[in-house]
């Protein structure tokens, strides 16, 4: 069974220290009655908080929290969590020298496997132990500049909300302690488990949709159940159902008639049965995109749905885009890509900016991950599927050398691959096939784009069409050696 430690501190903040053991033991308790997942779900973790001396916690106000053991009586564990402290007089974090024992104590337990995570100013802590150098890592904005001052080493991000980089788990803001503790129960027990947890502690709301920053980003797309007891009663069959459902068999099990399933859902969430059961199941395929690997079309009937095409309509009008572009943008925002994009420019407004200028293009335009494996497609614009005759669907979340299909001895090839081992620029042109077959010609230019602080975000690629220049190129070289063949 997975152990989450509680680093209890003279000093942190008392809500956050008992607000911590809180949301983590109705999380539990939300997970074992949910049975979700099924391995994790007897058991998922025990919470365990601990002090220097095994003695009661103090915070600033005199409040006095017990505590289970000493730090030292904990000989292993999972994860351990550093809630904030109160500011010191001047507003700033306390001063964390006192505090080096514990320090020790935190590196060693992550030298051993453990996660470790800091909220607000508990990230002053991460730094203290030395498990901030070199890795990126938030605070709050107030605190941003002095984290860089003490701990020189770190790799400070602005304003990012909760970041994780090799087991260290830096959260923004002293209230941030129920981001990590959803994200420690994600990395511990699984999205799904995160998911139940997140829903029945703080997710009460629907979030809106594309919202994928701290909880929310965890948080089922699901009714408010405590609004009504009609619609959680309607969601749930509509979730246990294997097979698929129509609004006559909902009613049906609802004990019904299908004109009051059509008013009450109307008047509940707006919505018709038919909209409401493909919204319910596009959420359960949502799920299944980000816990398992298995291929879209493989999801098509567990997601409840009739066959892949009236699945992938439904899927890009929920979740807003295609099934595969979610795996990858789920992926993306559990590494808290989406979120380190975020800090150089809003990620939305990049998405738009991008649709809107480079479909205005005539070249392609694409975005490859380099963190994700095989650096996949994530972005392409419509020039790109014009010239190509892929659609999108098709080429999201895969390496683009799809295109150059079984002609794969070229020169330019070899360059192309140094250039993006080395991060460098580069241009070659390549003989690639468009889905109907057709050989064209395509200049790529490649362009590593780093953010401020040098580290590698993505790769754009430019693509243009110079099959006409080839071809005419190739016709004067004939020309010539056949003019040269005449005067000889
Ligand atoms: C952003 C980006 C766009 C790319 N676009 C193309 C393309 O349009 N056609 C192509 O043949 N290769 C393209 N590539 C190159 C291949 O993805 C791959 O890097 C290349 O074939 C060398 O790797 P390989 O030897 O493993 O195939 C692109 C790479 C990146 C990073």
């Amino acid at each position: 069974m997975r152990k989450i430690v509680l680093a209890g501190l003279n000093e942190c903040l008392g809500s956050a220290f008992s607000g911590l053991s809180d949301i983590l033991s109705l999380a539990r308790r939300a997970i074992v009655r949910a049975g979700a997942p099924a391995e994790s779900a007897s058991d998922p973790f025990i919470v365990v908080a601990a002090s220097p001396d095994g003695e009661a916690v103090r915070d600033r106000s005199g409040a006095s929290f017990p505590v289970a053991a000493s730090f030292e009586a904990i000989e292993t564990c999972d994860a351990i969590i550093v809630p904030s402290f109160s500011p010191d007089a001047n507003g700033r974090p306390p001063d964390m020298s006192p505090f080096s024992a514990t320090a020790a104590w935190l590196r060693r337990h992550h030298a051993r496997g453990a996660l470790i995570a800091g909220c607000g100013s508990g990230v002053f802590l991460l730094g203290e132990a030395g498990l901030l150098e070199g890795r990126r890592c938030t605070t709050s904005w107030r605190d941003y500049e002095e984290l860089k001052q003490r701990y020189a080493r770190v790799d400070a991000a602005w304003s990012a909300r909760l970041i994780e980089d090799r087991r260290v788990v830096t959260a923004a803001g002293p209230f941030s302690w129920i981001d990590v503790a959803l994200h420690v129960v994600r990395t511990l027990c699984g999205a799904d488990a995160a998911r139940v947890a997140a829903a029945f502690t703080v997710g009460e709301a629907a979030p809106a949709k594309g919202a994928h920053h701290g909880q929310n980003s965890y948080a089922a797309t699901t009714l408010n159940a405590g609004a009504s007891a009609f619609l959680a009663d309607a969601e749930r069959i509509v979730r246990q159902s294997d097979a698929l459902m129509s609004a006559q068999e909902l009613a049906r099990a609802l004990l019904t008639s299908e004109r009051t399933l059509h008013r009450k859902l109307k008047q509940a969430c707006g919505e018709s049965p038919k909209t409401f059961i493909d919204r319910i199941r596009v959420e359960t395929a949502r799920t299944l995109l980000e816990t398992s690997a298995k291929p879209v079309k493989e999801l098509v009937a567990s997601a409840g749905f009739a066959d892949e095409a009236s699945f992938r309509r439904a899927f890009r009008r929920f979740a807003g885009m295609a099934p595969s572009a979610y795996r990858i943008w789920a992926r993306a925002r559990s590494q808290n890509k989406g979120q380190l994009f975020t800090l150089q420019k809003d990620a939305e407004v990049v998405s738009k900016l991008l649709t809107t200028i480079f479909d205005a293009c005539v070249n392609g335009v694409t975005l490859a991950d380099p963190d994700l494996e095989d650096t996949p497609i994530i972005y392409a614009n419509r020039p790109f599927t014009r010239i190509t005759g892929y659609g999108l669907d098709e080429i999201i979340g895969r390496n683009c050398r799809f295109l150059q299909a079984e002609d794969r001895d070229q020169e330019g090839r070899q360059r192309l691959r140094e250039a993006i081992l080395n991060r460098e620029q580069v241009e070659v042109t390549l003989r690639n096939y468009r889905k109907d077959g057709a050989l064209f010609h395509n200049r790529l230019n490649i362009t590593p784009l780093f953010d401020a602080d040098g580290h590698l975000l993505y790769f754009l690629g430019v693509q243009y069409d110079v099959s006409n220049q080839v071809q005419a190129e190739l016709e004067i070289g004939d020309l010539r050696a056949k003019l040269l063949s005449l005067t000889e």
